[in-house]
């Protein structure tokens, strides 16, 4: 398979460029600039190079830097923001730090009169999404400038002979009007990858490999009833049939009537199932634990040991299946970006598992690359095209404290929520798709009055977004009709709710959970 990689220093777009690259049915994969070396690229096979943008400057000693012979490989590179400037440092040219320079957000870029590989196909002057302060001033010696904008004198250069390119503006993101095109002149045109990567290869191969990897041994798949978990359940038992045993965990802190759906829906399925009710135990180890990484933690280990204790019952398991997929790595913190959170199957792992190995025939894929490859197996539309629900579940919904009380609260008030927009889906009188909705419960309690009487209730924030990928998001604009109906709704109908806001925050700044 012909595959790129995105060198990775540190911008927050930069499982964008992977999911743009790969929209084009090339593969390619992200790593730290600082896990790999310029002759491990070479060893390695890539067909192109993309050096994403990162926070930084340059000429800080601090800032991520990489080996400038990764310039001489003969593999092409598309340098994008910092990765722009990074490559115009290295092969010699001069980059600037100048305040009045910065561009923000949506700018008229023209391409100079050239026939540049990169533009090719691209009108001559098009609005590009800019993000930078520094800027660079001189190209290398053998780079040309290939675009420019209002205020800065290089947002493209390039050294066509030695395939180095670079953009000052980010080609990734939607606001770039032509930045899909210019991502796959540089995968298809310049680094001549060829279009392989698909989710029915994909599948025909995994199971290949799982087989050859599981041998007559036994597995364990933790399956939550969610997409990622249900569409690797399906891989799993396409691969070893019976060999493969779903364990379902009641942590304690699923959605209402959650626990029973999932087992009726799995005990139809021919596979061995096992249900477990483990919430006893959870709650008993997250009682007084209010810090968000520390209850992530917790569930992430007691999960591990729960499933351990399953294997002993069973007789002889040899691996742990897990439905992990490329944004929980890597938000998990195992690039370079910060850690934002430990999603429980990755960054929640204890460092001690009693498995032979933990298998994770997704990590590779992004969430619309799960849901096609669940369609390849032929999981029904209903499970492939749920709503994700996070493996902590409702603990990383209840701010602070769990305790049983806010867990019920939580629980009838985010049924509330869910019925009403998906009544309102279902009527098509949504103006666009909710892709997540859920309810929040607040520490904070606030006053009011109920029937003459002062009350002093908890607050519930409702969360909905709109995303194709979670990496990032926008809140949903939802109806105010359907907001009023649940804003009377839930005080109504919940006992200790005294107030209902709207999250109107997007991703970034936010994260979908809130927690
Ligand atoms: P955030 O809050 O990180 O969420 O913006 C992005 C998507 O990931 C889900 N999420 C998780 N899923 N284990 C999971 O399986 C986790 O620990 C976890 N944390 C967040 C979240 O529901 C959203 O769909």
């Amino acid at each position: 398979m012909d595959k790129i990689l995105v060198l990775d220093f540190g911008g927050q777009y930069n499982q964008l460029i992977a999911r743009r690259i790969r929209e084009q049915n090339v593969f390619a994969e992200v790593i730290p600039y600082k896990s790999i070396t310029p002759e491990e690229i070479k060893a390695a096979g890539y067909k192109g190079i993309i050096f994403t943008g990162g926070p930084n400057s340059v000429y800080d000693p601090a800032s991520p830097h990489f080996d400038p012979a990764v310039l001489g490989l003969g593999i092409p590179v598309l340098g994008i923001c910092y990765g722009h400037q990074l490559m115009s440092w290295m092969a010699g040219g001069q980059v600037c730090t100048a305040a009045e320079k910065s561009e923000y957000g949506k700018v008229t870029v023209r391409m100079a009169a050239c026939e540049s590989l990169l533009f090719k196909g691209i009108p001559a002057e098009s609005v590009c999404w800019m993000s930078h302060t520094d800027y660079v001033r001189t190209v290398p010696e053998g780079f040309a400038v290939t675009a420019v904008t209002g205020a800065c004198p290089c947002a493209a250069m390039e050294n066509a002979e030695k395939k180095l390119y670079g953009v000052q503006f980010h080609p990734e993101v939607t606001h770039t009007e032509f930045g899909t095109a210019m991502l796959r002149n540089f995968a298809l045109g310049i680094c001549g990858c060829a279009r392989d990567w698909r989710m029915d290869d994909f599948c025909k191969k995994s199971v290949e490999k799982l087989r050859e990897k599981i041998g007559s041994g036994r597995v364990l798949l933790a399956l939550s009833g969610g997409v990622d978990s249900s569409v690797c359940a399906a891989l799993l038992a396409e691969a070893v049939g019976s060999r493969l045993t779903c364990v379902f965990v009641d942590h304690g802190m699923m959605r209402k009537n959650e626990p029973s759906e999932v087992r009726n829906a799995f005990s139809k399925w021919n596979i061995n199932f096992m249900g477990i009710d483990a919430s006893e135990r959870f709650l008993e180890r997250l009682k007084g634990v209010a810090e968000p990484e520390r209850k992530r933690k917790i569930i992430g280990e007691e999960f591990i040991r729960v499933f351990e204790d399953a294997a002993k019952q069973i007789g002889s398991v040899d691996y742990l299946a897990q439905g992990t997929i490329y944004p929980d790595v890597i938000e998990s913190g195992l690039g370079d970006a910060a850690v934002i959170k430990s999603h429980h199957n990755v960054g929640g792992l204890p460092d001690l598992v009693d498995f032979k190995e933990i298998l994770e025939p997704l990590r590779l894929l992004f969430k619309d690359e799960v849901r096609q490859l669940g369609r390849e197996l032929g999981l029904p539309e209903y499970l492939v095209s749920r709503q994700p629900f996070p493996g902590p579940g409702l603990a990383i919904r209840i701010m602070g404290e769990i305790t049983r009380e806010k867990l019920d609260i939580l629980r009838e008030a985010d049924a509330i929520f869910r019925e009403e927009v998906e009544y309102f889906a279902a009527a098509g009188s949504l103006p666009e798709a909710a892709s997540q909705f859920f309810a929040v419960l607040l520490n904070t309690r606030s006053v009011g009055v109920m029937g003459d009487a002062r009350t002093y209730g908890y607050t519930v924030a409702l969360r909905s977004v709109t995303t194709d990928d979670f990496m990032t998001a926008d809140w949903t604009r939802l109806p105010y009709e359907l907001l009023a109906h649940v804003g009377t709704r839930i005080p109504n109908e919940v006992r200790s709710v005294g107030r209902v806001v709207y999250d109107i925050t997007s991703k970034p700044p936010a994260t979908v959970e809130w927690e």
